[in-house]
This record gives structure tokens, sequence and C-alpha cells, in this order.
């Protein structure tokens, strides 16, 4: 359906803009690292949207916890290369939507998750720059192929999303969420020209941080536009099991 294209597209655009994205790689990572840090037990952390790992400090979690397992429908291979070189770090490929067999047969019929949901091991989710993802892929696949229409495809969006939502409250372990909030794009002079809802309107759960992703400066997309995401990070429940 194209995510392949997509991860290789993300990967190649944070190389031309590392500068750029720091301050949202840092913040993400530290977000997650406190609450990895409050975490009582630290056995298994399931990382979903794992991708290119930029955002995810896997390493410092592969030291503290028995196992760190990766989340996403591929892995890229540097990805692979950790996981291959460090005995902790699993891979696994999992439609985190539940959603994706529905989708490629033309249907906007959608599922709750469930995955991992029955492993009580695990003590930190972290969805990882995904949930604002999760729908635009299937939602051009189904443009294309069954032709929905706008309206459709707004409340297809908004279902997925919400469905995430409710999947990672299910969970009795520490979960921390990091997510687009809004899509801006600014002029030359850093004006701002449009800001639209990353979550098709959805409200923002609750957060406790939130920042500016500049995920495509002047000259990625065009000269005279920058985009920039309204990244919220929330720690959505804490495990406090001893
Ligand atoms: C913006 S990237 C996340 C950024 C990533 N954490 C990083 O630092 O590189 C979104 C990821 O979500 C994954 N994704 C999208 N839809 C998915 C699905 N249905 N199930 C699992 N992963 C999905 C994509 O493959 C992509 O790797």
């Amino acid at each position: 359906m194209g995510y392949l294209h997509q991860a290789i597209g993300i990967n190649a655009r944070y190389h031309r803009h590392q500068k750029a994205w720091q301050t949202h790689i840092d913040n993400s990572q530290k977000f997650i690292l406190n609450a990895a840090d409050n975490c009582e037990r630290k056995r298994k952390v399931v990382l979903m949207g794992a991708a290119a790992l930029h955002d995810l400090p896997v390493r410092a979690l592969a030291e503290q916890f028995d196992e760190v397992i990766l989340v996403d429908l591929f892995h890229l291979w540097s990805t692979r290369w950790l996981a291959f070189t460090t005995p902790n770090i699993k891979l696994e490929v999992c439609d985190l939507t539940a959603s994706l067999a529905d989708t490629s047969a033309g249907s906007t019929d959608n599922s709750i998750p469930g995955a991992y949901l029955d492993d009580d091991d695990v003590d930190l989710v972290v969805s990882a720059n995904i949930a604002s993802q999760l729908p635009l892929i299937p939602i051009e696949w189904l443009k294309q192929t069954s032709k929905i229409d706008a309206d459709q495809s707004y409340r297809f969006g908004q279902k997925i999303i919400n469905a995430h939502f409710e999947y990672l409250g299910q969970f009795s372990a520490t979960v921390c969420l990091i997510c687009d909030l809004e899509r801006m794009t600014t002029d030359q002079t850093g004006s701002e020209l449009s800001r639209i809802s990353a979550l098709f309107d959805l409200p923002a759960p609750e957060h406790q941080a939130s920042w500016t992703w500049d995920i495509a400066p002047l000259g990625e997309i065009n000269k005279k536009q920058a985009t920039s995401h309204i990244v919220i990070a929330s720690v959505m429940s804490q495990n406090s099991d001893i």
C-alpha cells in the first residue's frame, strides 16, 4: 500500500533536516526516558511505530528493560542491524490498526486492536509519532480503490485514531503517547498561513508536554512555505504495580 516507500521517505527527510528535527527528537526521547524512569518494573517495553528509531531512545531502554519490542509493519535495515546485534531487542511486525486486511479489500470497517494486551510482562508501551499516521495511507488507498469521498475519509480517520487511543487505554502498563496534534504552514517570515488538526478534529488527549516539530523547513516542499507539527506528549496511564 506504500508503507515502505513512506518509511524510506521519512528517513531521507530526517537526514536532510537533522538539525531542524533535533529539538523534536530530544524532547521525544527525554519524555520517553522520564516515563521509563517512573516504571516500577522494567520487564518488557513495547515501542509502536519504530520505523528508523529517530525519536526512540532504544539503546538506553535496552539497558534498563529485560526486553525491547520494536513494532512496525516492517523494519528498516538500520533497525534490523540494531536488533541483530543487541540480544534483548526484538522486531515484531504487526498491523496496529488491526484493520488493514479490511482496508485492502476496500472496506471502511475497522477493529479495535488487541496486540500485547494479554502480555502481563509489558511494563511500558510507547506510541511514538504514529497515531496521526495510522489512517493516512489507508485513506489514500480507499480513495483510489473504493472512491470514498471527503466525508467518508474524515470519519474513517477519526475511527482509526480513536481506536488507537482506546487500545492504548486498555493497557495496565505505563502508556506513553507522543503524537502530532496539528499541522501548521508558515511563510518565509514565519507568519502562520494555515493550521489543521492532525487528528481529524478529535480532542487532544490530556498531555503534559507540547512542542513544535519543524518537519519540513523552507525548501523541502517549496521555497515559500514551511510545515511544522505541533506535537503533544502524554503519560496516559502509569503502572504502579510492584
Ligand atoms: C512517522 S513514523 C514514526 C517515527 C519513528 N518513531 C521514527 O523515529 O523514525 C510512523 C511509523 O508508523 C508505521 N505505521 C503506520 N501504520 C501502521 C500500522 N497500521 N501498523 C504498524 N505500524 C504502522 C509506519 O510504518 C512508520 O514507520
